[in-house]
């Protein structure tokens, strides 16, 4: 059964897919995206009960003027876990998904049952990285989402997706340009102002898994190996022709690794 249900957090209120029944897998999507990046994950996996929110100033849920830190992004995902009683989950982040994940680990790692990190890095922002954020940010408050998603479509999408699948292009276009300006802003702020994460990889004990689109630019292979080798349990995959979007570009692909993953755990 899918259900979609409103949990209320501090300033705003999320949507939240929810479906299904069994252990809980809570789905984090990336920036400037939504819950419906997770289509075909949401679409499997049916002894597990899936839970994907819209992060706030995102899809469906409320984009409220305040605050937004991968702190507050985390302790929104601990009320989403406590609104639809789940103690622990498996929690699997894409790229921005990611980084809110390792801060759900330093803040509440008792929530994290596994984890599956696709397409991102632990480092923070370098200071030309910051600078590029705020640039973008200010583009996105001054002339609204469209120039942003312009700028940002070509590096979501892989080469083989962006010749091959105009439809999938089409879809991602769509996403981004219904994410409300205050979200994108607001999220390209805390993504300036993430901490570096590359300590925490040595101290991750849960089982994890890392999965990389060969032809991903924006974290590339060459990013997400090295990373997954700093974390103790962790079993690195790399999935061919997907670019930073891997588990809507070879959903096939993902879902066959993360249901080896899952039979794991
Ligand atoms: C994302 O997909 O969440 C973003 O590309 C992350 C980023 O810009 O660092």
């Amino acid at each position: 059964m899918t259900t979609f249900v409103r949990v209320p957090v501090e300033g705003a209120a999320l949507t939240v897919q929810v479906r299904g029944d069994g252990a809980p897998i809570l789905f984090v999507h990336g920036f400037p995206l939504d819950q419906s990046m997770w289509t075909h994950q949401l679409a499997g996996f049916s002894a597990w009960r899936r839970i994907a929110p819209d992060l706030r100033g995102a899809g469906d849920s409320e984009a409220p003027t305040g605050e937004y830190s991968m702190a507050r992004y985390a302790d929104d995902l601990v009320m989403v876990l406590d609104a639809v009683g789940a103690e622990r989950a498996v929690c699997c982040g894409l790229s921005m998904g990611g980084y809110i994940l390792f801060e759900l680990m330093r803040r509440h790692p008792e929530r994290v049952r596994a984890l599956v990190l696709c397409d991102t890095k632990a480092e923070a922002d370098t200071p030309q990285g910051k600078q590029g954020r705020e640039e973008l940010a200010a583009l996105a408050e001054r002339e609204g989402v469209a120039p942003v998603a312009e700028r940002l479509l070509p590096k979501l999408l892989g080469l083989t997706t962006r010749s091959r699948d105009l439809g999938l292009v089409e879809t991602v276009r769509a996403m981004v340009l219904r994410s409300p300006v205050t979200g994108v802003a607001g999220a390209l702020r805390a993504m300036r102002d993430r901490p570096d994460s590359t300590a925490l990889l040595g101290e991750i004990r849960v089982p994890t898994l890392v999965v990389a689109g060969a032809e991903d630019e924006l974290t590339p292979p060459a990013v997400m190996q090295p990373m997954a080798r700093r974390i103790r349990e962790a079993r690195y995959v790399e999935v061919p022709s997907a670019g930073h979007l891997t588990p809507l570009e070879r959903p096939d692909a993902v879902n066959e690794v993360l249901r080896d993953f899952l039979a794991s755990l």
